[in-house]
């Protein structure tokens, strides 16, 4: 019988042998506001599992967001609300186990779920530890105001924070649905001093979600230290972000309309995500005509 090739004392199994491919750098804060400052749009998807981080990761994905929108891609469930911080750990191990298979150079967020930060910052930072000991490089955390503080707690102690504003879905009740957000004067300013503030206390990245796309666009410019990435929010942000699923026009709801199926033409997965890569890069990805706000 043959030896399974395990490397010794490996939490990882079996391991593939040392991959052909040149050497690429791995993803990093640097070269994330490199990209920025560069005008070159940074790509982002969500990602729940191993072989498909693998697959994101050789399309040339930046960004991969264990977003707790798994909760209603993976789990069936209604809202991201009944998501546990035990559940994202688990996701976020097998995404950080695929790309350590095929020695991936994806930066990995992943989400703070429900509940799992919003008692203190002391709570948030032992959330955060889970998430990070499970292989996330970053976490990111709904809202703007009461997350000040946490946000600070967090980057001082060496965890670097993606915030999230706009249409935030662990709040989808107190918003009243689904819908665009920062819509007029009191709003967006609401939306502006939240977001610099975010930044003051050192977040480096921040999702748009579903944000008038001048507001997005006036942030996107505003904000130096921080780079916006954006879903249903223009072209204005630093970056986009897609629900997997959704790009991939397979989703047991209906899609939301700022969404492309990237399948159509691709010819494989693959492809589609690379078709993602090329149109968020030469900006023909997001088109302002799908979104009416
Ligand atoms: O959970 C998620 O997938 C997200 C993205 C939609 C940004 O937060």
């Amino acid at each position: 019988m043959t030896a399974p090739s395990t490397s010794p004392g490996s939490p990882y199994g079996t391991l593939p042998p040392a991959s052909p491919l040149p050497q690429r750098k791995p993803i990093s804060l640097p070269r994330l506001a490199q990209l920025r400052e560069a005008g070159e749009k940074i790509t982002m998807l969500t990602s729940y599992d191993a072989t498909f981080a693998a697959v994101a990761d050789a399309a040339g994905v930046e960004c991969l967001l264990v977003g707790d929108s798994l909760g209603m891609v993976c789990q069936g469930l209604p809202s991201t609300m009944g998501v546990t911080l035990d559940t994202m750990r688990h996701h976020t191990e097998s995404v950080a186990r695929g790309l350590y298979r095929v020695q991936g150079t994806a930066w990995l967020i992943a989400d703070l779920p429900f509940g799992s930060y919003h008692e203190s910052p002391e709570q948030a930072l032992r959330s955060a530890a889970v998430l990070m000991q499970a292989g996330a490089h970053m976490v990111k955390l709904e809202g703007g105001g009461w997350t000040t503080d946490t946000v600070r707690f967090l980057v001082e102690r060496g965890i670097p924070v993606c915030a999230h504003l706009g249409l935030t879905p662990q709040t989808v009740h107190a918003l009243g649905g689904y819908r665009v957000q920062g819509r007029g004067d009191a709003a967006a300013q609401t939306l502006r001093a939240h977001a610099l503030a975010l930044q003051d206390a050192g977040a480096a990245m921040l999702v748009l979600e579903m944000v008038p796309a001048a507001l997005s666009a006036q942030l996107s410019t505003e904000l130096t230290r921080c780079a916006t990435i954006g879903i249903g929010s223009g072209r204005g942000t630093a970056g986009q972000v897609l629900v997997l699923h959704d790009m991939l026009g397979v989703n047991l709801g209906k899609n939301p309309k700022f969404v492309r199926n990237f399948m159509d033409g691709a010819g494989s997965v693959k492809g589609a995500l690379e078709a993602y890569v090329r149109a968020v890069k030469d900006g023909s990805f997001p088109d302002d005509a799908l979104h009416a706000w």
